[in-house]
């Protein structure tokens, strides 16, 4: 039998209709289709009708009847929110370096100390497949309740072709168990390990010859990642990494200019990548080209909050035609939160984006940058009935009311699974 969902009288509904087949930029980024009075029906897991609660309750009235009903009178209703970019499996947390770096030491001098990246390694390696699932179910959980229904995962604390392929394999089975939705991403070079320090040549190796096709054969990725940055992986080396990736049907994506300018952007446009991620100091040249190859820059407010680093310039990237999209990073040393809609308020306070734009950066923007926007980010007719409730009047409260969680209901494929 199928099951219906009716969800009315919502104070506004924001579609997000419109940016399936590209990426909104510029100003369609600030225009938001808002219903007010409005109402989602959904038939099983899919959206079957969107508009006025009136219109909508006539003209379906008799699949009304046996409706499940969701009266989200003063509520704003918005498609689920879409994280593009996590570090979600990992063992262990690092408040000790967060203490380290508030008494002014920095995230690379940790990390080049052993510490950071190559701190989680270790515990990671060490946790095993059922650690890590269990530790990554509970970030899951929190991120369903702050209103996020899909998002992307990352490896790389494996270092490893058996740790490596053991994070993916988590995410696999989070993604068939979780009702959250998750697309999974290698990211093999995520450091140089340390035993490796010294013929960092033999580690790019292992992972062009070795774990790329290995982690493709098992279908376990869709985008392939590498951090890009001085002292981590040049760019020749990322180029080679990204461009054997490609050979294997993996995505390119970047971690470009975090924490040096060291031409990431201009790798993203030249090889292709559906984004560059991070972007805190890119150039205008590479902000330039990423507008012109239409590589998605994903900006992760909450790395630069937490690094207490400057803002990735998301004004001038958006005013230059780059479609952009807002992520947690979630991760232990550089931005250890789960709250995408924390996101919005810092895209609003701190990198001068309106309210309109992180909606969007945030909905469909971040699904075209894991690749999924005929599926999910916006309320259409025919698409996945992912839907995040909030308890604010309008979405402009939304990035106002900030470091607060606003969400009331999120329905997973037509499910409600937080009430
Ligand atoms: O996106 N920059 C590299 N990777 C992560 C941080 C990983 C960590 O510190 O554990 C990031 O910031
Ligand atoms: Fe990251």
């Amino acid at each position: 039998m199928t099951k219906i969902l009716f969800i009315h009288n919502a104070a506004q509904v924001i579609t997000m209709a419109g940016h399936s087949d590209m990426p909104a930029k510029q100003e369609a980024m600030s225009k938001m289709n808002i219903i007010e009075d409005g109402a989602v029906l959904v038939q099983d897991n899919k959206i079957l009708a969107i508009g006025k609660t009136d219109e909508i309750h006539e003209k379906y009235q008799d699949l009304l009847s046996n409706a499940t009903q969701i009266d989200a009178t003063n509520k704003t209703v918005t498609p689920g929110l879409i994280d593009p970019h996590t570090h979600l499996v990992h063992a262990g947390t690092r408040e000790n370096e967060y203490a380290m770096r508030l008494k002014g030491k920095s995230y690379m001098e940790i990390m080049n100390a052993g510490g950071g990246i190559h701190a989680t390694t270790r515990a990671t390696q060490q946790a095993s497949f059922d650690q890590l699932y269990e530790e990554s179910k509970s970030r899951l959980d929190k991120f369903l309740l702050h209103g996020v229904t899909t998002l992307e995962a990352k490896s790389g604390y494996g270092l490893s072709l058996g740790h490596e392929l053991k994070q993916l394999e988590v995410a696999q089975k989070l993604d068939t168990h979780h009702s959250m939705d998750i697309v999974s991403t290698f990211m093999g070079a995520h450091a140089v390990p340390i035993e490796d320090k010294n013929n960092p040549e033999k580690f790019v190796e292992t992972v062009i010859k070795e774990m790329i096709p290995e982690v493709a054969r098992q279908g376990l990725a869709t985008f392939n990642d590498v951090f890009c940055e001085r002292g981590v992986f040049t760019p020749d080396q990322s180029r080679r990494i990204l461009e054997a990736g490609k050979e294997y049907g993996l995505i390119p994506k970047i971690h470009a200019d975090e924490i040096e300018p060291y031409a990431g952007a201009e790798l993203a446009a030249e090889v292709g990548a559906l984004s560059a991620d991070h972007l805190l100091k890119a150039s205008d040249e590479g902000i330039k080209q990423m507008a012109d190859r239409n590589v998605i820059g994903v900006l992760l407010p909450g790395t630069a909050f937490f690094l207490m680093a400057e803002f990735a310039q998301a004004r001038k990237m958006i005013d230059r035609g780059v479609a952009v999209a807002l992520s947690t990073d979630a991760n232990p040393g550089s931005s250890p939160t789960l709250s995408l809609p924390f996101m919005m308020n810092l895209g609003c306070l701190k990198m001068g984006m309106t309210p309109e734009e992180v909606l969007t950066a945030t909905t469909i923007n971040a699904a075209h940058a894991i690749g999924r926007a005929q599926e999910i980010g916006s309320l259409e007719t025919g698409k996945k009935a992912d839907i995040t409730i909030f308890d604010v009047p309008n979405y402009l409260t939304l990035s106002y009311q900030y470091g607060m969680n606003h969400v009331d209901t999120v329905i997973k494929n037509g499910v409600p699974v937080v009430v």
